[in-house]
């Protein structure tokens, strides 16, 4: 069964697995840590960063929940739920982030991450989240749409990594429960 935990000590090598597998496929549309980076004390050097994104206290960086996917013993993927959601986040990255790592794709793990990222985001006390989603991600404008997403417009929008792409930008209304 799937879950959402905080980045736990004991899922480090199946989180480097993941990481490894989109630089060894050269996904660009979505860069998780550099596997490099991932060595015996990879966990202790970052948990202070962590700890201070989740405050917004990194510089640069967004105020950030970081949650790891697990299926029993086996890392599947992430979700990020940023809250305060201002104008260059909507000109970006959005509220949330999520991925699967690419051997367990097509299995269902992409929509029920969402699906129990978007119950967290509830319990934050947020009413609703914005998606920014690559026009081409086909899979991913699917699984948003059946979790209620409804389109605001696309626009055209810059990174270093993808150069200028067309961005479809979608809110997802939150019940309050
Ligand atoms: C997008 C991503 C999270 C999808 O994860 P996944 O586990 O493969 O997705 P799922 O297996 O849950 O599939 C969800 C839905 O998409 C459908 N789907 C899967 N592959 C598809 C394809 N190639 N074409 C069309 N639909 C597809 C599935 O049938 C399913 O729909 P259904 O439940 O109505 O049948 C994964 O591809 C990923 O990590 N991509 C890189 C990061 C990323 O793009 N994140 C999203 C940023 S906005």
């Amino acid at each position: 069964m799937l879950k959402l935990i905080s980045r736990e000590k004991s899922f480090i090598k199946g989180y480097k697995e993941y990481c490894q597998e989109f630089y060894d496929n050269n996904i660009l549309t979505f860069r998780p840590t550099n596997p490099q980076n991932i060595d015996e004390n990879w966990f202790e050097r970052t948990a202070e960063w962590y700890a201070k994104k989740e405050q917004g206290m990194v510089s640069g960086y967004a105020k950030s929940f970081h949650y790891w996917a697990v299926d029993n013993d086996k890392f599947i993927g992430e979700f990020q739920i940023r809250p305060d959601l201002d104008d260059d986040l909507m000109a970006d990255i959005g509220s949330i982030g999520y991925s699967v790592r690419i051997t367990e794709w097509g299995k269902g793990y992409g929509k029920e991450i969402l699906k129990q990222g978007l119950e967290i985001a509830r319990g934050l006390g947020l009413e609703k989240v914005l998606l920014n989603i690559n026009d081409d991600n086909i899979v991913s404008i699917h699984i948003c749409e059946i979790n209620g997403g409804v389109i605001m417009d696309k626009v055209m929008l810059e990174s270093n990594n993808e150069g200028k792409h067309l961005v479809r930008r979608y809110w997802i209304t939150l019940n309050k429960s």
